[in-house]
């Protein structure tokens, strides 16, 4: 599956038959998003007031061939300050065109369009803890586990557990998703390999800051890669 037969678009007037779908059919959205019949006409009022591309919360149409399959949806996250800020991502495809390889491009690329077009450094997701298909393309793409939030999701009678996620930016391009699709090489390789050598050839360790994330270290490591501007060693 190359990830440029998928297309995200802003959502037109005549795709609101998908929306009324996915509100009134568990199917449609997805069982582990199943959370009860919802206002079909809730999304259209939404596009009245900012075509469902806002600020802090957006909305594509996920489209190959010119046939619609399904949305991606975005929102602002905050973590103690509004400045701690990223994104939280979600997606559903309808059922005929799940386990293609549709859903994995479809979120490699809103996890491009939201890095290009926005300063977020982190971009998560979660998913229900039974939700196999989600976790296997959230990993495709890149995504690596933060941990579980216990009983966080009240779906089918009970609290359920969920698997977050999360993609920092440099991972698109130095995780397993690197090279899905046509991503672009890392920028800058050459001239943080040439800063690396001549830190190496120094005769004293130079103090660094603090490493900012040990999960981003560790990651490139069993990635293979070498995260930009740290040499290489122990
Ligand atoms: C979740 C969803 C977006 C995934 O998109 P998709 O196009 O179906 O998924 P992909 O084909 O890209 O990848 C699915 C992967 O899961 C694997 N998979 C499918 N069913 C599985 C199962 N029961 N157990 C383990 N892996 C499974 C597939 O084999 C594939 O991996 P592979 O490429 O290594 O073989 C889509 O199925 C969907 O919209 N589901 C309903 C809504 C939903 O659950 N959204 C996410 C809510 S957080």
């Amino acid at each position: 599956m190359d990830d440029s037969d998928i297309q995200l678009r802003p959502v037109r007037l005549d795709d609101f038959w998908l929306f009324e779908r996915q509100a009134v059919d568990p199917e449609a959205g997805g069982l582990f998003n199943w959370s009860g019949y919802k206002d079909p006409t809730s999304a259209r009022r939404q596009f009245d007031q900012n075509g469902l591309l806002g600020p802090d919360a957006g909305r594509l149409v996920v489209s190959t061939g010119g046939t619609v399959i399904g949305d991606v949806a975005w929102s602002r996250v905050t973590y103690g300050l509004p400045t701690w800020w990223c994104w939280n991502i979600g997606i559903s495809l309808l059922p005929e065109f799940r386990y293609r390889g549709l859903g994995t491009a479809a979120q490699t690329q809103l996890v491009r369009y939201l890095f290009e077009t926005t300063p977020a450094e982190r971009i998560e997701a979660y998913t229900d803890v039974q939700n196999k298909p989600e976790q296997r393309a959230s990993e495709k793409v890149g995504f690596t586990r933060d941990g579980v939030l216990r009983s966080t999701q009240f779906r089918d009678g009970q609290w359920c557990d969920l698997y977050l996620y999360s993609l920092l930016r440099q991972e698109l391009e130095t995780g397993p998703g690197y090279g899905y699709g046509e991503l672009r090489p890392p920028a800058g390789e050459a001239v943080s390999e040439a800063v690396s050598e001549a830190v190496s050839a120094l005769p004293f360790r130079p103090v660094g800051r603090p490493r900012r994330c040990a999960g981003r270290a560790r990651y490139a490591r069993s990635a293979g890669a070498r995260p930009a501007g740290r040499r290489a060693g122990p």
